[in-house]
């Protein structure tokens, strides 16, 4: 049985918490709000406080805080559904039940949410179903087969990223159909996840692929989304009359399930190695990059599929991993792509990450590269500091030299000028990362003689457009109390009562992230704070995948819409990884109607204090673990390149711990 939320969004509005916390507590008037010695804790001097503009109570001694409902259950000992039938009683309502929140029609936004999932996996399954049918024509096709064998691809990597062939011909797909011609025709998933296309005049349909290698994009959840078809011919992008008309690559179009600037090309392959080994991502241009960098043992190299990389796919990244290198083409175009990718990525950076601009020599990309020198020397090459620029260096180099027509001289008023024109529009954009932005801005002044006061100043004047998540940051005004700060006890409704002991640290953040979704985007909170390949790393990186696709400031800040979508997640999905979260996720949710809307402050505050143990206490013991697998690995001569620079690092951040 469920109640709507419509009637609890009702009930609520017409409550007055004065009304209902006066039965128990003697509140007394002050300002605008009404406050009496705390229920929760022992005091003298009053310092609970109830808000009647906000219809909510805190107490700034203990921290406990809340909405009429949160004080029903902590005060009165009621659960949520008895808290919401005494507050049915106390307006004269009965409580209206539905048989199940998924028929209801009140819950228009869960219905919503179903429908999107339920195209999500019909329209990841047709496309799966037509990946497979191209890679069983890659096997029948001797041009495709003479194609891969030309550019060096085996079986193996093929194989690895799943290549098919698309042949020649119109409707090839129809053999996805029974071979029937009219039910391709009216085959409408094919039509909407972008493999056929509609004729504008007959009322027939045809591929969209055709004599074509086909190159499979996946999400990060392992689910086909789209298609690169690249024509079958070695020449050049210029040369033949053919590739006049043709594309060298065709991709899927945008569709209910690809979004061109969020897709990524071999993350999925990689990420796991990416997580397991601590290792940074390489990010090229091309899908051929990809695959011959996997071809040579680089399995952590991942591409943009033809589009300047976004913040979006930035942010994703950094989730991975903690240092990202960018391979660009040594031409004009590459330094262009280049410096979009800089800008786009200095709303993402933070200061415990690293980004790098590498940049090839002229006329190779990594494809050729590790063809001509191997995988070594490309290493080699992208570690290279005079080869390869950290964020800041590509940032100061850029100012300078913003196009290829326009070198500013810092040695002229105007140069100077026009340098900081530049840094003013760039700098705002580095809000997570205040340590580096003080740094840069130390630079800015050396070369344009400008004050650093200056400088801000001009920044400040020319905040530009702030994205979603910073509105949100400020709409939340995130700033702890002091008095809370002094006296930090959780919150009790934090606490499931069934797990009261015993409970993990981890258990509890996760608690609180369905309570408070819009914390997922704090800059504190990393999939790395957990333990590798843990459920509970592997649930919050489903979470932060869930939010960022479904986030906007509304349903952020209602949790109860946020746990419904994640609920309807775990429902809908058939990987065997997510089932096995799916249970974790159960024993976290504990009571499905907990979701009490409670005063941000406190519990963000909380929150931190959670973190901050995670850090320093039980990461630590993972740490350790690592350590003495390392160690092990180190004595019997196992130990990669990599693992013996892992190894000293964690040395010496637990000789820094100490
Ligand atoms: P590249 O020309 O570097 O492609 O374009 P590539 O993957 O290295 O392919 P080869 O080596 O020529 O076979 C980089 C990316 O730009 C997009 C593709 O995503 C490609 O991987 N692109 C390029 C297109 O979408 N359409 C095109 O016509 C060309
Ligand atoms: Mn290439």
């Amino acid at each position: 049985m469920f109640i709507p939320q419509s009637f609890i969004d009702d009930l609520l509005a017409r409550t007055n918490i004065i009304d209902v916390l006066s039965q128990s507590l003697t509140l007394k008037k002050r300002g605008s709000n009404y406050i009496c010695c705390c229920p929760f804790h022992n005091e003298k001097t009053p310092s609970f406080s109830v808000s009647q503009t906000k219809q909510i109570y805190k107490c700034f001694g203990c921290g406990q805080s809340g909405n009429v409902l949160s004080f029903l259950m902590d005060y009165s000992h009621l659960t949520y559904i008895e808290a919401i039938e005494f507050l049915a009683k106390f307006h004269g309502m009965e409580v209206p039940r539905e048989q199940n929140n998924r028929n209801s029609k009140n819950n228009e936004y869960a219905a919503k949410n179903k429908a999107k999932n339920e195209t999500y996996e019909k329209l990841t399954a047709v496309m799966q179903k037509a990946a497979d049918y191209y890679y069983s024509q890659l096997k029948q096709s001797a041009e495709a087969i003479n194609y891969c064998k030309e550019r060096g691809i085996s079986g193996q990597i093929a194989k690895f990223f799943h290549l098919g062939f698309a042949p020649d011909g119109w409707n090839n797909l129809k053999a996805l159909c029974d071979n029937d011609m009219e039910k391709y025709n009216k085959n409408d998933d094919l039509l909407l996840a972008g493999l056929t296309i509609q004729h504008e005049e007959k009322k027939q349909r045809y591929d969209r692929f055709r004599s074509r290698l086909m190159i499979p994009i996946f999400d990060t959840k392992g689910k086909i989304i789209a298609f690169g078809g690249r024509i079958l011919s070695k020449a050049n992008q210029h040369n033949s009359e053919m590739q006049q008309h043709q594309a060298k690559y065709l991709n899927s179009p945008e569709t209910p399930i690809f979004v061109k600037g969020q897709g990524l090309f071999g993350l999925y392959q990689a990420k796991n190695f990416i997580r397991q080994n601590n290792e940074e991502i390489i990010v090229c241009e091309g899908y051929l990059d990809v695959i011959m960098l996997k071809q040579f043992g680089i399995d952590n190299a991942i591409a943009t599929l033809g589009t300047a990389t976004t913040s979006q796919q930035i942010r994703l990244l950094l989730r991975y991993a903690k240092s990202v290198i960018f391979c660009f083409d040594g031409d004009e175009a590459g330094r262009r792509a280049a410096v979009r990718a800089m800008t786009n990525a200095l709303s993402e950076i933070a200061d415990d990450k690293i980004l790098q601009f590498a940049f090839l020599p002229q006329d190779e990309d990594p494809d050729s590269f590790v063809q001509k020198f191997g995988a070594e020397k490309f290493r080699e090459f992208l570690h290279n500091p005079q080869k390869t620029l950290t964020l800041s260096k590509f940032f100061m180099q850029h100012l300078q030299n913003q196009n290829q027509n326009q070198n500013f001289d810092a040695s002229t008023a105007e140069g100077r000028s026009q340098i900081l024109n530049e840094a003013k529009n760039l700098l705002p954009l580095m809000q997570k990362s205040p340590l580096l932005k003080i740094q840069l801005i130390k630079q800015v002044a050396e070369i344009t003689q400008f004050s650093e006061e200056e400088i801000r100043k001009f920044c400040e004047s020319n905040k530009s457009q702030k994205s979603k998540y910073q509105q949100y940051q400020q709409y939340q005004q995130y700033q702890p109390n002091q008095q809370i700060q002094q006296n930090i006890s959780p919150p009790k409704t934090f606490i499931p009562k069934k797990f009261e002991k015993n409970i993990s640290i981890e258990f509890l953040i996760l608690k609180i992230l369905l309570h408070y979704p819009n914390l997922l985007f704090d800059e504190n909170l990393e999939v790395a704070s957990f333990p590798p390949n843990s459920e509970a790393q592997l649930l919050l990186s489903n979470l932060q995948n869930i939010a960022l696709t479904n986030f906007d400031v509304e349903s952020a800040k209602n949790s109860q819409k946020f746990y419904e979508v994640v609920n309807n997640f775990f429902d809908n999905s058939c990987d065997t990884n997510t089932k096995k979260l799916k249970t974790y996720f159960e024993k976290i949710k504990f009571n499905s109607q907990d979701l009490p809307l409670k005063d941000f402050q406190a519990d963000c505050f909380y929150f931190h204090q959670l973190l901050n143990n995670l850090k320093n206490g039980e990461q630590r013991i993972w740490q350790k673990q690592r350590i003495n697998e390392l160690q092990q690995k180190l004595k019997q001569n196992l130990i990669s390149e990599n693992e013996k620079l892992e190894f000293l690092d964690l040395l010496r951040m637990q000789s820094q711990q100490k």
